[in-house]
């Protein structure tokens, strides 16, 4: 077994652990107490994840644990995507992870997550892995779901914290939890953003100084949207289009006006607006909820709500 308890700066706090034995034996007696609350992450931890912690931590109360996952899951990741540049900080992870309550990690190698190799049984997202990320990164959820599957097997937690950035990832993770029974509960903690708009993600950190301020033109276009929602879809989505076609360091995969739920977008009421782009090398994913006004008129509506560059 291997444990440590991880010394940082802000104190002792988590205890570090690469194997779900050790994770499974630290977790036997705290089972009692209260919630065990997982926070499934890759590591590269920013702010975001933070509040991530924040709320496992509300979630756990005094005698609950909280469990961090960092694990750079590759069977997420197609083939010339970023799986090898990915960022990996364990100890400056260790340090937020301090700083938020957390009581331990789990940081586990690929043979301890996968020994043997890919699995042979994986979780199959269904139609709605398909479209939007799943559209431009074949495969991507099924290697999401099936690492999140295993992340469950192995912690067995009460709760799951997900990230409202993700939105497409938290919506197949509810309906996995759902559709499979597996009896955790998913909480969903809304996104954080710079001052300035830009969404906080891992891969900011591969932004240069044009490139970042290129893409601010997300978060700014979805605002337009959400602005523009009183007038109804087709305004918001003009407005939106606006924003990003007028950015060239852009380079738009789809920006889709879609229900809550990722069904077909509504004419009126609740909605929700997602978009992804290349911003040089580097590919961002952004997401508003928006509310469309119940009387204005959309006679051109497209039943995808999908508008593809
Ligand atoms: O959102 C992430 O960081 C990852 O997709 C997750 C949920 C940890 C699975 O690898």
């Amino acid at each position: 077994m291997s444990t440590t308890t991880a010394t940082t700066t802000s104190g002792t706090r988590p205890v570090l652990v690469d194997t779900a034995a050790a994770l499974a034996e630290l977790l036997a007696p705290r089972r009692a107490t209260g919630p065990v609350v997982l926070v499934p992450t890759m590591g590269a931890l920013h702010d975001g994840h933070a509040d991530l912690m924040d709320a496992a931590r509300e979630r756990a109360g005094e005698h609950g644990t909280v469990v961090v996952t960092v694990f750079v899951n590759p069977l997420q990741f197609g083939q010339g995507e970023d799986l090898d540049r990915y960022p990996r900080t364990l100890d400056a992870d260790l340090e937020t992870c301090a700083a938020h309550g957390v009581d331990a990690v789990l940081a586990p190698s690929v043979d301890e997550v996968y020994p043997g190799g890919r699995p042979q049984v994986t979780v199959h997202p269904g139609p709605l892995g398909d479209v939007l990320e799943g559209a431009s990164r074949p495969g991507h959820f099924a290697g999401v779901l099936t690492v999140v599957a295993k992340l469950f097997g192995l912690v067995r937690p009460d709760v799951a914290v997900f990230g409202e950035k993700d939105y497409q990832q938290q919506t197949l993770v509810r309906r996995m939890a759902l559709d499979l029974a597996l009896g955790v509960d998913v909480l969903t903690v809304p996104t954080r953003r710079e001052p300035d708009g830009l969404a906080l993600s891992s891969r900011n950190r591969y932004l240069d100084a044009d490139q970042r301020r290129s893409a601010l033109a997300l978060s700014a276009a979805l605002r337009a949207a959400a602005d523009a929602g009183a007038r109804g879809a087709d305004a918001a989505r003009a407005a939106a289009l606006a924003v990003l076609d007028a950015e060239p360091g852009v380079d738009l995969d789809y920006l889709a006006l879609v229900a809550p739920d990722l069904g077909d977008a509504p004419t009126t009421g609740d909605a929700r607006l997602l978009v992804a782009a290349r911003v040089g090398t580097t590919r961002l994913i952004d997401t508003m909820p928006l509310t469309l006004d119940q009387t204005a008129r959309d006679d051109t509506h497209d039943p995808t709500g999908q508008e593809t560059a």
